[in-house]
């Protein structure tokens, strides 16, 4: 039977992006959708999100905040592109009046963003009400929203809006887990009796994540291995105690990849296209990325990174490896924003290396299609990984990714066999600059050495099925599974 869905999250593709949570929460619900349920999605309204392509709804929303009071906010009503979702934005200037979404240009975290998700949280559960739609799932992702869960067992416990509602959360990343000072007891207002080691406590502060592992009805990662890892002291970031409590009630399924927007047969951004039985249209788009990055033209392979600069994707590794890297007959595009460090380095390595090595700080999705496009590999040395777009965007555009074995790299990336020719990658284990530089080292030297092997693995690798299809029936199962769990009736 059709089911009633709730997704709650702060980003989402294409009206607010940092990462890949807003490649999910952007195309997941369209193939829920087409599977045949009710999905609607709940978002903040950021400075970016413009209003006037949207429809306003003539009332406001209360939404109870504990000690700070009621506060009053805007709905804004829109659709994920190309389908009927409807997306509603939490119109509410104070919190969510800014540009960046939880940042300063600094890159600190904005100092309310405490009030800020929980708003959020709160906001889609009042939200729900007022619309009167009554959810059967209520599907929360990372810390942003893991309140809902938390909500949906003491406050809304026995409302009679959400009868019918089992909670999901969605860990994107174990890293970010929404902790504050306790005194945020008040503005969740559940009540104090919760702020315990084992539902919402950690160091005496009110842990987001946890309150979501706790109460959430069943949980999500968003790869198979990462699920595993997350129970281990190296993956759970002193989580995973409280995780092993509630392992069974935790499923991994891979992401997929919304094949309207990455698709090189159909890729608008891109200066020419093609497909796996073609590749004349990649050699131009590699061409036109050397151009475009000021790179001489040459027959060299193309290293790329397109990524969030960040402790977890490991560019302090790529920076102490950088310039043996560069010491091979190759290029590097990089596209990135993220730790200040990390932007004067690369700027400075762009300097030394004006034939080698091209830079830019910001974030642009055009872009990031043509270097996929282009290059020839792509470097993914993350430290974790709970699943990750980009190898899988790299392995349809025919880039062969270079990958630390962890999590949804460890499950998408088939790693190259020299004796068989077989693979869609290359793989290598421990996070060490040398290791890095070895296999890199190994691709490159594949890629001038064994053009057969790399040209085989290309086309494997384009012909790999990413389909969101798949994977949306599992969350359907999951759907199904914690309703049976919560004891809830099943429409
Ligand atoms: P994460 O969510 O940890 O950042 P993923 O690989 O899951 O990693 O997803 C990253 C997403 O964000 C991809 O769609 C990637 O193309 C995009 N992205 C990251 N940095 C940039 C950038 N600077 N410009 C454009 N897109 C970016
Ligand atoms: C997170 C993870 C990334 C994952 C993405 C979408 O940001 O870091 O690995 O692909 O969420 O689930």
């Amino acid at each position: 039977m059709p089911l009633k869905i709730l997704f709650a999250a702060s980003e989402c593709h294409p009206f607010a992006k940092t990462g890949g949570l807003a490649d999910v929460v952007g195309s997941l619900p369209k193939y829920l959708h087409e599977l045949g349920h009710d999905v609607r999605v709940v978002l903040p309204r950021y400075y970016n999100v413009d209003r006037t392509k949207l429809n306003r709804h003539p009332a406001p929303l209360g939404v109870p905040m504990g000690i700070i009071g009621e506060l009053w906010c805007g709905i804004y009503e829109g659709k994920l592109p190309g389908s009927e979702v409807p997306v509603y934005f939490i119109d509410y200037e104070q919190y969510f009046g800014r540009e960046n979404l939880y940042t300063t240009d600094g890159g600190s975290g904005f100092l309310d963003n405490d009030n800020r998700f929980v708003f959020l949280s709160r906001a889609a559960m009042q939200l729900a009400k007022m619309l009167d739609f009554h959810p059967n799932i209520l599907h929360c992702h990372d810390w942003h929203t893991a309140a809902c869960a938390l909500y949906l067992n003491t406050i809304y416990a026995n409302d009679d809006h959400f009868r019918e509602c089992a909670s999901i959360l969605t860990i994107h990343n174990m890293q970010y887990q929404g902790e504050f000072y306790n005194g945020l007891m008040n503005v969740l207002a559940v009540g104090w009796e919760h702020f315990n080691f084992r539902e919402i406590e950690r160091y005496d502060r009110v842990n987001l994540l946890k309150a979501g592992v706790t109460h959430s009805t069943m949980m999500s990662t968003v790869s198979p291995f990462y699920s595993q890892e997350i129970l281990t002291p190296d993956f759970g970031y002193d989580l995973e105690d409280t995780l092993a409590t509630r392992k069974h009630d935790l499923w991994g399924i891979l992401n997929g990849v919304d094949l309207v927007d990455w698709n090189p047969k159909t890729d608008k951004t891109l200066p020419a296209r093609f497909d796996a039985s073609n590749l004349k249209g990649k050699a131009e788009c590699k061409k036109a990325l050397q151009k475009e990055m000021g790179l001489p033209v040459r027959n060299v392979p193309i290293v790329a990174m397109v990524s969030r600069l960040v402790s977890q994707k490991g560019f302090d590794v790529i920076a102490e490896a950088i310039h043996d890297l560069l010491a091979m007959d190759i290029q590097m595009v990089l596209l990135g924003s993220g730790e200040a460090w990390a932007h004067f380095y690369f700027g400075d390595i762009a300097f030394l290396y004006p034939n080698k090595f091209a830079c830019k700080i910001g974030f642009d999705a055009a872009l990031s299609h043509r270097i996929e496009a282009g290059a020839d590999m792509f470097l993914m040395p993350s430290r974790f990984e709970p699943c990750g777009l980009n190898q899988m965007y790299s392995q349809l555009y025919g880039t062969l990714p270079i990958v630390h074995g962890v999590g949804g790299l460890e499950d998408t990336v088939q790693n190259y066999n020299e004796a068989t020719g077989e693979g869609t990658g290359f793989k290598f284990y421990g996070l060490t600059a040398k290791n890095l530089t070895n296999t890199v080292g190994w691709a490159v030297h594949t890629w001038y050495n064994r053009k057969e092997h790399f040209a085989a693995m290309q086309k494997r690798a384009m012909e790999l099925n990413y389909s969101w299809a798949v994977s949306a029936k599992t969350y359907e199962m999951l759907y199904y599974e914690a309703l049976k769990r919560s004891n809830k009736p099943q429409p």
